[in-house]
């Protein structure tokens, strides 16, 4: 069975609740793809709003980030549960601005990975190399072993279900897209990973996305890659464009 194409956009921390409401407005008309799922992963202080202005259309919600604990006295955090009964289905754990800004590690966010199953929401994982690591030829044992961190103790019958993004830090917000080969060439060797760590049955249903840097002009030749099943998205998805990417096959 083919996988289904999954186009989100991260809009980091960007749009109050009005401009959100605002922008949902906009992009309505423009992200109509029967063939791709299309999630907007918003700001917290967003969700609410956001959650009510898609309502009955093809787009889902995600958060940007969850908490590893349940409940209690964590100021400032956000749980799974609060997630899940604001109407988020999906939630991206491990960005790079998380990793690097904010401290997060590869134990932590496979503790947030098991937090957001416990909640039913489903993770956008996301890895990546530097520059550096690229140019030192370590692109792929880097991110073999952020993953293997991420994912320790996810069963398959979860694994199967969630997004891994692999977004090169280099191309991020940069204009730098990776090209077709190098993106295709990572992605590919995600998926050999997760035939390593489960099984092919895992790996041929989980979606990878690339990210970094996506337009509508890139999109059509990325997500025709053979282990590519979309994008996420950043800059471009706070604008018209996030519709191009979204029919990057019309
Ligand atoms: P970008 O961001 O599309 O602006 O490069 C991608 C991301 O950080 O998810």
């Amino acid at each position: 069975m083919a996988r289904r194409k999954i186009v989100a956009g991260n809009w980091k921390m960007n749009k109050t609740p009005s401009e959100a409401k605002a922008l949902v407005e906009m992009l309505a008309p423009l992200v109509k793809n029967d063939d791709v799922d299309v999630v907007y992963c918003v700001p917290a202080v967003d969700i609410t709003t956001v959650v009510e202005a898609v309502k009955g259309s093809n787009v889902a919600v995600g958060a940007e980030n969850i908490s590893d604990k349940d409940k209690g006295a964590f100021t400032g955090e956000i749980s799974g549960a609060m997630l899940a009964d604001a109407g988020v289905k999906y939630v991206i754990i491990g960005h790079s601005e998380r990793r690097e800004y904010y401290k997060e590690d590869d134990a932590f966010l496979n503790a947030k990975v098991k937090k957001a199953f416990e909640y039913g929401l489903i993770p956008i994982l996301c890895c990546g190399e530097s520059l550096e690591q690229r140019e030192l030829g370590q692109t792929i044992d880097w991110v073999r072993l952020q993953l293997k961190s991420d994912l320790k103790d996810i069963p398959a019958e979860q694994a199967a279900t969630m997004v891994i993004a692999y977004e090169p830090i280099w191309a991020i917000g940069t204009g730098k897209v990776a090209t077709t080969e190098q993106a295709q060439e990572v992605c590919k060797a995600i998926r050999d990973l997760i035939a390593e760590i489960y099984d092919t049955d895992t790996a041929e249903k989980i979606r990878i996305q690339y990210g970094g840097s996506v337009k509508g002009a890139s999109a059509p030749e990325i997500f025709a890659q053979p282990d590519i099943d979309g994008g996420l998205i950043g800059g471009a998805a706070l604008t018209e464009d996030f519709g191009k990417i979204v029919n990057y096959n019309k």
